[in-house]
């Protein structure tokens, strides 16, 4: 991905073809905001779906869920669909990565499988679901990364075997921002007979995902961060025969098929994904969602990829100019729209760059800048002389 395919001639003024929308997310007007990866910033259109929400809820109340509100759910329901290449029947909702992780984790039979492979670069609320089931016997392998960049699939393909239940790993590393080739991860499971679940949030929204194409089995993602959406809604895929087969052991009546029977003797799941849902959907988040996607589907993945990669080597190149060391993957193809440059004290970092109105953030060992479409290059200019002050650089 070169600079020019992304950034347009007027590369000087940090000009893209997507800037346009920069207008639309006022928090622009009084700051640089380079943190996407942690919370994705906040769209009038985004604004204005949550305020039809709260108008409909003053003007209807209750009455609002048999028609609006219900639909709402199902057009959420399809346009996650789209955005990861599966039908609306492999999509459940959930309030949290976490909240999904948990439907599909107790929905796995583990007692000729008793093994969960991950990374050490995951983020831990993966490793945590299965922590918590070790009284249970069930036993988490950690599969360490050499460089702290990435982690080779062969320490994967070796970590799994006819133990193995399934496979939890991340589609880009928040650690690192590096891109994971998830279909490779996907065949080295299948071989040994394992599933595969994919944490997509830092990647649903930045970079294109097909799960057909990658062959997973369940794949989770959502608003806070590249979909634009807020905190409180996300997306669980359960690949088509499998939403169909697993029944997990936590429910609530959103996944009963016949919900509205309110039949406590009854116990009949969703034929589809839906099995995986539990109870009342947060509907301000799901209304913020819809706003987010409206940006989202507009531009096309592909596009917010193109504009993402070109201003993402725009800091990286401006970093290393400026003294930094950026951690990132060594191939331009495998990087995303997360810079996590070392430095000595990151909070007081992210301190300093925000009291000259730049928002980042900090992990441990390092400032963690993150650009979207909606940023220009002058906002890297902005952020690396800023924190160059503070390090020495
Ligand atoms: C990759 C990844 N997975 C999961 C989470 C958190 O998931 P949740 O808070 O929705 O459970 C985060 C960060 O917020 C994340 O970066």
């Amino acid at each position: 991905m070169t600079l020019a395919s992304g950034l347009d001639a007027d590369a000087s003024a940090g000009a893209h073809a997507l800037a346009r929308y920069r207008s639309e997310f006022p928090i622009f007007r009084d700051a640089v905001y380079l943190n996407t990866c942690s919370l994705g910033a906040l769209g009038d259109r985004t604004r204005r779906r949550i305020t039809e929400f709260f108008d409909l809820w003053q003007a209807r109340g209750a009455s609002a869920w048999y028609d609006v509100w219900w639909a709402a759910l199902g057009e959420l329901r399809a346009r996650y669909a789209r955005i990861v290449g599966a039908s609306p029947e492999e999509i459940a909702l959930a309030p949290s990565v976490s909240v999904a992780l948990s439907t599909v984790a107790e929905a796995l039979d583990y007692r000729r499988r008793p093994r969960v492979v991950v990374t050490s670069l995951d983020f831990p609320t993966i490793a945590y679901q299965w922590l918590a089931k070790r009284a249970r016997g069930v036993e988490l392998v950690v599969v360490e990364s050499p460089d702290q960049i990435s982690v080779p699939v062969e320490a994967i393909a070796r970590a799994v075997d006819d133990r193995t239940a399934l496979v939890a790993t991340s589609h880009v590393y928040f650690t690192s921002g590096a891109i994971q080739d998830i279909q490779r991860v996907a065949d080295v499971a299948r071989k040994c007979g394992a599933l595969t679940l994919i944490d997509a949030y830092q990647a649903v929204g930045q970079v294109p995902v097909d799960v057909k194409a990658a062959g997973v089995d369940f794949l989770t993602a959502g608003g806070l961060k590249w979909l634009l959406g807020g905190p409180g809604i996300v997306l669980l895929y359960v690949r088509d025969e499998l939403a169909r087969r697993l029944a997990p052991t936590i429910a609530g009546w959103f996944g009963q098929k016949n919900q509205f029977d309110f039949d406590p003797r009854a116990f009949e799941l969703h034929d589809d994904a839906r099995r995986f849902e539990l109870g009342t959907p947060a509907l301000a988040a799901v209304y913020a969602q819809l706003g987010g996607l409206d940006y989202i589907d507009e531009i096309g993945v592909p596009a917010i990829r193109r504009v993402t990669a070109a201003l993402t080597e725009d800091l990286v190149a401006r970093a290393r100019e400026s003294g930094f060391r950026p951690k990132v993957a060594p191939r331009a193809e495998d990087r995303s729209g997360i810079v996590m440059l070392p430095v000595a004290d990151p909070a007081a970092g992210v301190r300093h760059l925000a009291a000259g109105g730049i928002i980042a953030d900090a992990r441990p060992g390092h400032v963690r800048l993150s650009p979207f479409f909606y940023n220009v290059q002058d906002d890297h200019v902005s952020a690396l002389e800023r924190l160059a002050t503070h390090t020495g650089h």
